[in-house]
């Protein structure tokens, strides 16, 4: 049976354009425009869709989404939106899995629908009900990470904009602060303001941090497991500073898949165990990271990050043959492992540095003799 996809269009702004990049897709979707959320939610509640789309310049295109997050957490929302009023929305309504700043290309909605109802039949067939498990279902993509990228994404980006969104977050600028002042830049001068560091990182490694900082904030930790995840969290920083020092040609989106490589562990974490002690029967660790994976691609996170990140534990069984990414990313992992908890190692049980296949990447070769001078002394 083919997917559902509801759009709200409310009083029949863009609906033209959009209505006809979406008839040509009819064939493979089941796909109905509203006008009105009475309407929308009706029609749901007899024939249930899989992908929801609304408007949200207006009250009634977030009040629908938000209804709907309550009443079907397992429905993928997106929220479509003037770049301004996308600000505001995402700020008072956390609600959309993904986001469509307008404007954008004629065919970017199909894509979008067609990533993300792809994601959701995996998460289906694959029964990983644990992801959807908590109050909020599948976890929603970071708001000010996508504020971010909607600033950026426009033709001018207003430094000053951008300053003071990063300084809505005291957090996430104590952070920014620290890495740039890092031994790691070895500036001769302390950066002490939030403006100075957004101009010395530049946009890309800006969203890289912002993102890193913000996604580890994403689940209500239970008490029982809190040990667990902040271990985890530290793991990940291990794992995408090695990826950062180790390789003289670094992969591009090293740091970030090294942090983002434990999400789906920590949301099958935190919702398994809202109700005491961890549940013991998790999925193995290659089974979690494909879930991370998949996760991610749901945001919208580019397809090489997600893609490394679920072929990390086992590159040599990459069906594509495995990018320079993921096997920089499968031996920082390695690296980020040793000498840490038994709870962490316990958590990758069955994961083994696969020698033959890095020794075969060029990128990878230097940090392996590293490596394994650390691991055998040097013999
Ligand atoms: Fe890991």
């Amino acid at each position: 049976m083919a997917d559902r996809i509801y759009v709200l269009l409310e009083g029949g702004k863009n609906r033209t354009s959009l209505e006809t990049v979406l008839r040509k897709e009819r064939l493979r979707w089941e796909i109905q425009l509203f006008e009105a959320p009475e309407e929308f939610l009706h029609t749901h509640r007899h024939s249930p869709c899989s992908l929801a789309m609304a408007d949200v310049d207006n009250r009634s295109g977030s009040g629908l989404l938000t209804h709907l997050k309550e009443e079907s957490p397992g429905v993928i929302r997106v929220a479509m939106a003037d770049q301004f009023s996308l600000h505001s929305f995402l700020e008072s309504t956390p609600v959309a899995h993904q986001c469509l700043a307008r404007p954008f290309e004629s065919r970017a909605p199909v894509r979008l629908m067609d990533r993300a109802l792809r994601l959701r039949e995996e998460l289906g067939q694959r029964q990983w009900d644990q992801l959807f498990l908590g109050d909020d279902g599948l976890p929603m993509i970071p708001r000010l990470y996508t504020r971010l990228v909607c600033v950026l994404a426009s033709r001018d980006p207003d430094l000053d904009e951008v300053t003071s969104l990063i300084q809505e977050d005291p957090g996430i600028c104590a952070r920014i602060l620290r890495v740039v002042n890092s031994a790691y830049f070895g500036l001769r001068r302390e950066l002490t303001t939030v403006r100075e560091a957004v101009v010395f990182l530049g946009t890309r490694i800006l969203q890289e941090l912002v993102l890193s900082e913000e996604v580890f904030r994403l689940f209500s930790v239970p008490t029982a497991v809190e040990n667990i995840v902040n271990e985890l969290q530290e793991h990940s920083r291990r794992t995408a500073a090695f990826g950062m020092k180790f390789f003289p040609r670094r992969p591009e989106g090293i740091y970030l898949a090294g942090v983002l490589h434990e999400i789906g562990t920590m949301k099958v974490l935190s919702a398994s165990s809202r109700d005491g002690e961890p549940t013991l029967d998790l999925p193995d660790a290659d089974t979690r990271a494909r879930m991370t994976s998949t996760l991610l691609s749901l945001w919208g996170i580019t397809p090489m990050i997600a893609e490394a990140i679920a072929h990390h534990l086992t590159p040599h069984r990459c069906p594509k043959g495995a990018s320079d990414l993921t096997a920089a990313l499968h031996l920082s992992e390695e690296l980020s492992r040793q000498g840490v908890s038994s709870v962490i190692q316990d958590l990758h049980r069955g994961s083994q540095l696969q020698e033959e296949f890095l020794e075969s990447s060029p990128v990878i070769s230097r940090p392996l003799n590293w490596y394994r001078t650390q691991t055998l002394g040097g013999s």
